[in-house]
């Protein structure tokens, strides 16, 4: 007779375990479990209709895993000119939000997609705001009616609830762009029966980013100036849109343990670690995942050959591919380093300024995706010029060519100052390419320092005060290139190890129902 081990667990909350000896089952939903929540995920930016960052990545991985679980799960972010570019069905529902910013009332006019055909996605149309170039800014900087944008976003965000006749048991809001949501439950909407069981939760992306505006903007957002105090919006003399969130929402999370505990110190608080401390009861931290349906080089259909830890092969014609794409002179036994990255300075990219003379020293190749700070592009775009066979800047932003460069490359640079999880190293790890990174947030808890002599690790980490360090460490690295049998060691160390969403999505279910069970 054969023993089956059945162990259940819906929405995360693990229920029971029956006796069995060979095989494992997990059923997603029994009707002895928690029930399925409504989850409404509002976010400013989801892949693949609007992205500028790791956010993207997460706004559409996180609720396709939540929805696996059995929760009636959907997204909702703003009808950006990007998301008609994006070439995805979209489709206007006959519906508009009428919603009051100041003196006048906005109408928003709601759009539904898919993703992957199984998660709704809604859309709040409103040209003046939103048919733009850019998300968030342009050329010139930060948009300056992003206040009006984003108090427009986060009541259209309730407003649209009502008109879908969706009950949300949790709304899920990301970064300072939504930040006013849990704040609009808590006063404007606090006696609406509609929202009489919803409860909020807020995910920190990114401290850095916080929505600090002028306090005329209170009444443009409708809310009380009661709520302008210390205890409130007011950070600073500031209305802060972040700050709204952090006290007004039932849960707190950010993106990685690690990062969870440097919000709370000044050093990586950018102020407002006081206001976390006094709220650090309903924080916590859960670690991103990788989305390995997009970022998996065994089934990457943006990379010329596939490959896998079985097979190694197809690395090096990615490898060739890339080299040749980029006109870059490559022998083959010369390592590639890599970074696709935003240019701010939370990535650790004055360390590369400062470094740059002394990392072209080293017997490697180097090539950088980005975008952003013009100081930053326009000293790459130089050096590019300075090191035409070794070095190459690509400006912008480039979905298809992320993928082939951290496919074809060897190693992966990240020596952020802060990084509160980190996506890119993770994908690098699947990708066979080894990252290179300074020991902080969500990078300290997803690499782990490499040991030759065990064969343990997976990359190599600078302390966060050793500066100096950065390049003696890639030299470091580049040292053990040349022995292949360890090299490959440590490149399968990295592809076997297992960031996939379904844990991150258990751990995120049970504080759902946490909230819930707050008042
Ligand atoms: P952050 O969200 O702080 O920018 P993450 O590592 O979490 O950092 O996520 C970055 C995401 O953005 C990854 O999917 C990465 O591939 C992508 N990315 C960053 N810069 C570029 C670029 N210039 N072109 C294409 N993709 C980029
Ligand atoms: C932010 C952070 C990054 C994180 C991403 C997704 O942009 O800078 O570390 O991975 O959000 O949570």
């Amino acid at each position: 007779m054969v023993h089956f081990t059945i162990k259940c667990v819906a929405n995360g909350v693990s229920s029971q375990t029956l006796t069995t000896n060979h095989v494992a089952v997990e059923c997603a939903t029994l009707p002895f479990m928690a029930r399925p929540l409504n989850i409404l995920f509002a976010s400013p930016e989801v892949y693949p209709f609007a992205k500028t960052g790791g956010l993207g990545d997460v706004s559409s991985a996180l609720p396709l895993a939540l929805k696996q679980q059995g929760h009636d799960v959907r997204v909702i972010l703003p009808k950006y000119r990007c998301v008609k570019q994006a070439k995805r069905a979209i489709k206007p529902m006959g519906l508009t939000v009428a919603v009051p910013v100041g003196p006048v009332t906005v109408p928003g006019e709601l759009h539904e997609g898919r993703l992957n055909r199984s998660v709704p996605v809604y859309f709040v149309g409103q040209d003046g705001f939103f048919d733009r170039e850019g998300l968030y800014g342009d050329a010139e900087g930060e948009f300056s009616d992003n206040p009006e944008r984003f108090i427009f976003f986060s009541r259209a965000v309730l407003e649209a609830c009502k008109a879908l006749d969706f009950q949300p048991d949790i709304i899920h809001c990301n970064d300072w762009q939504t930040g006013l949501i849990p704040c609009y439950l808590k006063t404007e909407f606090a006696g609406d029966v509609f929202f009489k069981n919803t409860r909020s939760v807020f995910s920190i992306h990114n401290l850095g980013y916080q929505g600090n505006f002028d306090e005329r903007y209170l009444p443009l957002a409708h809310l009380p100036w009661n709520v302008f105090t210390l205890e409130g919006v007011e950070f600073y003399g500031y209305f802060s849109f972040l700050k709204a969130a952090l006290v007004y929402a039932d849960r707190l999370t950010t993106v990685s343990k690690t990062y969870s505990k440097e919000i709370l110190t000044p050093e990586y608080g950018f102020q407002m670690d006081s206001v976390l401390r006094h709220h650090q009861g309903k924080l916590s931290g859960i670690l991103n995942g990788a989305d390995y349906e997009e970022w998996d080089p065994q089934t990457d259909s943006c990379i010329k050959a596939r490959y896998g830890p079985k097979s190694l092969k197809g690395k090096q014609a990615c490898k060739k591919s890339l080299a040749r794409k980029l006109s870059l002179k490559l022998a083959e036994q010369t390592p590639l380093l890599c970074m696709v990255t935003r240019l701010s300075p939370q990535k650790g990219i004055d360390l590369m300024v400062q470094r740059f003379g002394e990392l072209m020293e080293q017997d490697a190749a180097l090539v950088i995706l980005g975008a952003g700070d013009k100081r930053y592009e326009m000293f790459f775009e130089e050096q590019n010029l300075k090191y035409p066979k070794r070095f190459r800047f690509i400006q912008g932003f480039h979905e298809k060519l992320a993928h082939q460069i951290i496919a074809g490359s060897d190693l992966l640079l990240m020596p952020s100052l802060y990084e509160p999880c980190g996506l890119t190293q993770m994908y690098a790890l699947r990708y066979g390419t080894v990252p290179v990174v300074r020991r902080v947030g969500g990078l300290a808890d997803t690499i782990k320092a490499f040991n030759p002599k065990k064969n343990t690790g997976t990359g190599f980490l600078l302390k966060p005060t050793k500066a100096s360090e950065w390049v003696p460490l890639i030299k470091k690295a580049l040292d053990l290139y040349p022995r292949k049998q360890v090299w490959r060691s440590l490149m399968l160390n990295g592809m076997q190890q297992d960031f996939s969403w379904n844990q991150a999505a258990k751990h995120y279910a049970r504080l759902y129902q946490r909230a819930l069970a707050s008042k």
